[in-house]
C-alpha cells in the first residue's frame, strides 16, 4: 500500500518509514523540517535500500496537500506532524493549537476531498491526564490534560471521532504512545533534540557522552518503589512496528484506539542504571525538586493491541538504552556534522 507519512523525517516518523518500507509498503513523506533534518530520510533510504517520495512543506498548506493527493494514490495516512514539547506549549499555546489542530483539519479535509479516509493518528498517554487507575487501559477516562500540547492531542482525538460519526466510510486509528525511547539498531537514525533535552533518556545520553554534567532526577518523594517517577518506556522500533500492524490488520471502517506501551514501569533511577550498563561507566546524578506537572506513575495495559493487532513490544529497557547509546556515540551531534 502507499502510505503518506506526515512528519516522516522526525524521530518516530523516520523509524516508522523504515518498518513500512521493510514490510513492502510504499512511502510518501511530507515534512516542513521544523524539528527534523532531511538527512534522516536519506538514512532511512540507506537502511532499507528503498526510495521515499519526499515533499518539503507544511501540512497546513492546502495547495501542497492537494498536489500530493492528486499525484500520489495514497491508501493510508500516518499523521505524526505536530509540535510536541510540553513546556513550550505552555509558552506558545496559539502556535501549538494552530500547528496541531490546524494541521489535522487541513489534512483530513484534503483526505476527504480525495477519497482517502484511512488515518493513523499519533496520540499520547498524556490524554489520560492523571491516571484514573494503573495500568491504564483504553477505556480509562481521558481529558483533564494539563498543558496545551496534551489538550491538542485530546482535541484531535475528539475531532477524528466526530469525523467518523459523520461519515462511517472513515477508518480512524488512535495510537496512544507511552514513552518512546531508543534508536534503530544501525545507529543511523535516532532522536535528535534541539538544545538541551527535556526528556529523560536523551538527557542521560548526553551526560553519558560528557556533554552534560549530571542527570537531574526530578523528585525522589513520589509514592513509587524508589521515590522517583515511573514510566512505560517503549522502544521506538517496537512503536514503529505497531503502526505497520495497524495498517496491515485493520480492514474494516471504524474508530480504533490502542495503547502502545510495554505494560512495564521503570523508575528514573532504573533507567539511569540500565544506561550505565549500556555505556559501561557510572553516570553522575543529583536529586532535584519535582518538575511541575509531572505525575508519579504512568504505565499501560497494552493487551488490546496484542489481542486485536497481534502486536506486542519485544524489546526491553536494556535494548532501549544500548540502541540509544549506539546512536549517541555514532552521532554525537545528531544529524549535524561538526
Ligand atoms: P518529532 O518532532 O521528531 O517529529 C515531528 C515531525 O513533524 C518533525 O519532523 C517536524 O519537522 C514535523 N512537523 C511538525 N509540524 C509540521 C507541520 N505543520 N507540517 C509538516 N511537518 C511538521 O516528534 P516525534 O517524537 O517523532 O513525534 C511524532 C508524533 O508523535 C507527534 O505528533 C508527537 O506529538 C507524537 N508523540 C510523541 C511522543 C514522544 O515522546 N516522542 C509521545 C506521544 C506522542
Ligand atoms: N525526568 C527526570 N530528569 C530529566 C527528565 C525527566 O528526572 O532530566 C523524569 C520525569 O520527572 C519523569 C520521567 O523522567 O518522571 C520521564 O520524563 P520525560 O520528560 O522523559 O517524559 P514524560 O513522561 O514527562 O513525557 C513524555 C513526553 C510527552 C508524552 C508523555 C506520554 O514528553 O510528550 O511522555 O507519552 F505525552
Amino acid at each position: 500500500m502507499k502510505i503518506l507519512v506526515t512528519g516522516g523525517a522526525g524521530y518516530i516518523g523516520s523509524h516508522t518509514c523504515v518498518e513500512l518500507l521493510e514490510s513492502g509498503h510504499e512511502v510518501v513523506v511530507v515534512d516542513n523540517y521544523s524539528n527534523a533534518s532531511p538527512e534522516s530520510l536519506k538514512r532511512v533510504e540507506q537502511i532499507t535500500g528503498k526510495k521515499i517520495s519526499v515533499y518539503e512543506g507544511d501540512v497546513r498548506d492546502r495547495k501542497l496537500l492537494e498536489r500530493i493527493f492528486e499525484k500520489q494514490k495514497i491508501d493510508w495516512v500516518i499523521h505524526f506532524a505536530g509540535l510536541k514539547a510540553v513546556g513550550e506549549s505552555c509558552q506558545k499555546p496559539i502556535e501549538y493549537y494552530d500547528n496541531n489542530i490546524g494541521g489535522t483539519l487541513v489534512l483530513i479535509d484534503e483526505m476527504r476531498k480525495h477519497g482517502c479516509k484511512k488515518i493513523v493518528f499519533s496520540s499520547s498517554a498524556t490524554v489520560y491526564g492523571t491516571p484514573e487507575k494503573l495500568p491504564l487501559d483504553e477505556s480509562c477516562k481521558v481529558g483533564g490534560t494539563t498543558n496545551p500540547y496534551g489538550t491538542s492531542k485530546y482535541m484531535q482525538e475528539l475531532i477524528l471521532k466526530d469525523v467518523y460519526a459523520a461519515d462511517p466510510e472513515w477508518t480512524v486509528v488512535l495510537l496512544r504512545y507511552f514513552n518512546p525511547v531508543g534508536a534503530h539498531e544501525s545507529g543511523l537514525i535516532g532522536e535528535d533534540p534541539k538544545g538541551i533535552p527535556n526528556n529523560l533518556t536523551p538527557y542521560i545520553a548526553k551526560v553519558a557522552i560528557g556533554e552534560l554534567q549530571e542527570v537531574g532526577v526530578f523528585g525522589n518523594d513520589y509514592p513509587t518503589p524508589d521515590g522517583t517517577g515511573v514510566r512505560d518506556y517503549i522502544h521506538v522500533v517496537d512503536l514503529a512496528k505497531g503502526h505497520v500492524a495497524a495498517i496491515d490488520k485493520l480492514n474494516k471502517n471504524g474508530v480504533y484506539t490502542y495503547n502502545l506501551g510495554t505494560g512495564k514501569g521503570y523508575s528514573v533511577l532504573d533507567v539511569i542504571h540500565a544506561f550505565e550498563k549500556a555505556c559501561e561507566h557510572p553516570l553522575p546524578y543529583a536529586i532535584k525538586p519535582r518538575r511541575a506537572g509531572d505525575i508519579a506513575e504512568c504505565y499501560s495495559d497494552a493487551s488490546k493491541a496484542e489481542r486485536e493487532l497481534g502486536w506486542k513490544a519485544q524489546l526491553g529497557i536494556d535494548e532501549m538504552c544500548a540502541s540509544l547509546w549506539n546512536w549517541q556515540k555514532k552521532n554525537p551531534n545528531g544529524y549535524n556534522p561538526r
